[in-house]
């Protein structure tokens, strides 16, 4: 930070309400930028963060559609939903609002109208897809078709997110209505575009020279994004669901939704500060940092800012723009359409009180500065080795030992040895890195200098050891628990923008009042107060825990699975001679048993209506116990060339079904047969 700033106001993107807020948001966005306001909070400096719902946009529409309600209760579901979860995490919002409030309407109607005024836009007519069937435009997600960059063949009008191209809808290669499936024809439709060229040098200025120290990768985006050249971009839309366009004969347009969306940060701003919400976009001392997720950088580096600079006014851009890149859920990309998610809600539900375990593995793993996974084991294995074993175990023994000695009363710190001043000036030097780290979006790295706090004092403990000293030198153990105890007040406030829960149990057991970031590596447990009960600050989660959640996920797979699947291309026809050829029959299972050393074969015994039963081995044995098989009946090929499998002669092959999900279904007659009779 170059410059010494009055305030900060920190926004965080807008969460479309088209469904719930799952751990890639989280990670993204919402818990470092909570962690970052509570940081300035308790350094004393005004922040304000902002939230609230984005509740326009197509993906919504669409869902409302395929659900037959309105939009407004798709957005009311899930703007009650979000809210309440974020809450329910700790997530420190000092307003959260959604883009279908009233004001927002209004400062968003009075942007336009404030550009519109002042010929900052261009209007254009161009042709557009227009799905005769619905009746309608097809803008951005109403449309589908093959992308003309990386050939997916599911890109949308907006976006491909294969390759993450932004697109026309009109580039779409074979494009497709998705209200109708039908497809479009061209017609013309005016439009309002925000020549984004004019503004290229200022841009090209403002970041490329004057914010060199943003991240590499928002940077990166930036300058080639800037290197490629801006294009006049379209802010309006052939809509119903949106801020209708305020400008005479624009009945039927709706504001684009990447218009209206950042407008929000303001509206929202407006709602919590009627009086004095110009002092926080307009006063140059207020400074502006933008949380978002890296596939938001284009519209809040080089739109949002262009809007701004179009407005004039004095309104501030964003001093920092610290996007992060995304997490990814056990190997695969976290997705709302394909359920593969942990939802905030349900885990606020499954694990209840347990909100900072997930807020500490979200920042000890976060995607800062390269994409990353969310696995249940790790969650796992950082909280029962990490929280559990480390800060907890510390916390507890310290109070533990304070009431077993002292009975609950603080002692007195006495005379401090070489290695109680060591830990004083540990605590100063990871102060310090703690607080660079923090200053400069290093969250994952802050975090681990806030454990170390817990790791020294630990040590610390080992090395002084209380319970041997106690016998011959009471006094010596006043000292060191006393250093233990402030050690504790320390990680009390070093934790508070992480863990926000346990740093308010921890603070009122030790008794600390209103927690300060000047209290870390001071003295603030006073001797003589009696503090708290121990209580635990974290337990262990037991495998069974973590089944149950990696079971559902692999059941969402097969879900998925089972709604994606595309049966196999039918074979080269065959003469009804070539099928006479084949000779199917039903037989009965006598006996079927595992072929030893083979995992996936099992041998069955099969009465075929003659003396001799037949035997065949099927590589079966990974979708079927052989006990359960006895007595039911198969279909097989009688007429296959007998051939020998691990030294068995197998005659014939029991006919299965392939599955979506890769599991074997036997074929069977669907009523009891006579073992021997052809199937035709
Ligand atoms: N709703 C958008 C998304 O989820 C983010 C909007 S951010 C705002 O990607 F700035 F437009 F509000
Ligand atoms: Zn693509």
């Amino acid at each position: 930070m170059s410059k010494e700033y009055k305030r900060t106001l920190i926004t965080t993107a807008l969460p479309y309400t088209n469904g719930p807020v799952h751990i890639g948001h989280l990670a993204g966005v919402y818990v470092p930028a909570d962690i970052y306001a509570r940081y300035l909070r308790l350094a004393g400096r005004p922040v304000t963060l902002v939230g609230g719902s984005d509740e326009h946009g197509v993906p919504i529409t669409l869902k409302a559609r395929a659900e037959g309600v309105t939009p407004q209760d798709i957005v009311d579901r899930y703007h009650a939903l979000i809210k309440k979860s974020f809450e329910g995490l700790g997530i420190s919002f000092d307003v959260y609002s959604r883009t279908t409030s009233d004001i927002h309407s209004e400062t968003a109607s009075e942007f336009f109208s404030h550009l519109y005024e002042n010929g900052q836009f261009i209007e254009k007519e161009s042709m557009q897809l227009y799905d005769p069937e619905a009746g309608q435009f097809l803008a951005d997600r109403y449309v589908t078709g093959e992308c003309p960059h990386c050939h997916n063949p599911k890109a949308y009008g907006d976006q491909c997110e294969a390759c993450g191209t932004s697109l026309n809808a009109t580039d779409l290669i074979n494009p497709h209505s998705a209200i109708t499936g039908s497809v479009p024809e061209l017609r013309p439709t005016r439009h309002w575009y925000l020549p984004l060229d004019r503004w290229e040098p200022a841009l090209r200025e403002w970041i490329l020279e004057g914010h060199k120290e943003w991240k590499s990768n928002v940077y990166g985006q930036c300058k080639s994004w800037l290197d490629m050249g801006l294009q006049p971009r379209a802010v309006s839309r052939d809509l119903s669901w949106g801020v209708p366009v305020p400008v005479e004969g624009a009945e039927g347009k709706v504001l684009y939704v990447w218009f209206d969306a950042p407008i929000g940060y303001i509206s929202n701003t407006k709602e919590l500060y009627p009086e004095s919400w110009q002092t926080w976009w307009k006063d140059p001392e207020t400074r502006i940092i933008n949380f978002i997720g890296k596939d938001n950088i284009v519209f809040h580096c080089i739109v949002f800012p262009a809007m701004l600079m179009a407005y004039g006014d004095n309104f501030q851009l964003p001093d920092n723009v610290p996007a992060n890149e995304f997490l990814n859920l056990e190997g695969d990309k976290i997705s709302t359409s394909r359920n593969w998610a942990v939802w905030l809600h349900e885990y606020l539900e499954d694990f209840p009180g347990k909100q900072d375990v997930l807020r500490y593995v979200l920042t000890a793993n976060a995607p800062e500065t390269k994409d990353n996974d969310f696995t249940w084991r790790d969650f796992q294995a950082r909280n029962n080795n990490e929280l559990v074993a480390i800060l907890g175990n510390f916390i507890n023994r310290v109070i533990v030992l304070t009431h077993k000695y002292f009975n609950g009363i603080v002692p007195a710190e006495g005379q401090l040895e070489d290695i109680d001043k060591a830990i004083y000036a540990e605590m100063d030097g990871l102060k310090k890195s703690l607080t660079d780290n923090l200053e400069n979006f290093h969250f994952r790295e802050a975090l681990k200098d806030a454990m170390a706090f817990a790791r020294a004092g630990n040590k610390y403990l080992q090395e002084t050891e209380p319970w041997k000293v106690w016998k011959e030198n009471p006094a010596r153990v006043e000292t060191v628990l006393n250093v233990c105890l402030q050690v504790c007040a320390s990680l009390a406030v070093v934790m508070e923008p992480f863990m926000p829960f346990m740093s308010d149990k921890l603070s009122k057991i030790l008794g600390l009042g209103k927690l300060s970031w000047d209290m870390i590596g001071s003295k603030p447990v006073a001797a003589g107060t009696t503090i708290g009960q121990p209580e635990f600050l974290f337990e262990k989660i037991d495998d069974a825990t973590i089944q149950a959640q990696v079971d559902r996920l692999v059941e969402t797979k097969r879900q998925n699975d089972i709604r994606n699947f595309k049966p196999a291309p039918v074979q080269a026809e065959i003469s009804i001679d070539d099928f006479g050829k084949m000779d199917l029959r039903v037989g009965t299972v006598i006996s079927c048993e595992r072929v030893k050393k083979a995992d996936k074969l099992l041998k069955f015994s099969i009465n075929d209506g003659t003396e001799t039963p037949r035997t065949i081995v099927s590589g079966i044995a990974k979708h079927y116990e052989p006990e359960a098989l006895v007595g039911k009946q198969v279909i097989f090929v009688a007429n296959l060339a007998p051939a020998k499998i691990r030294g068995i002669e197998s005659q014939g092959m029991i006919l299965s079904a392939l599955n979506a999900d890769g599991s074997l279904t036997v074929a069977s007659p669907s009523t009891e047969a006579t073992p021997g009779a052809q199937v035709k």
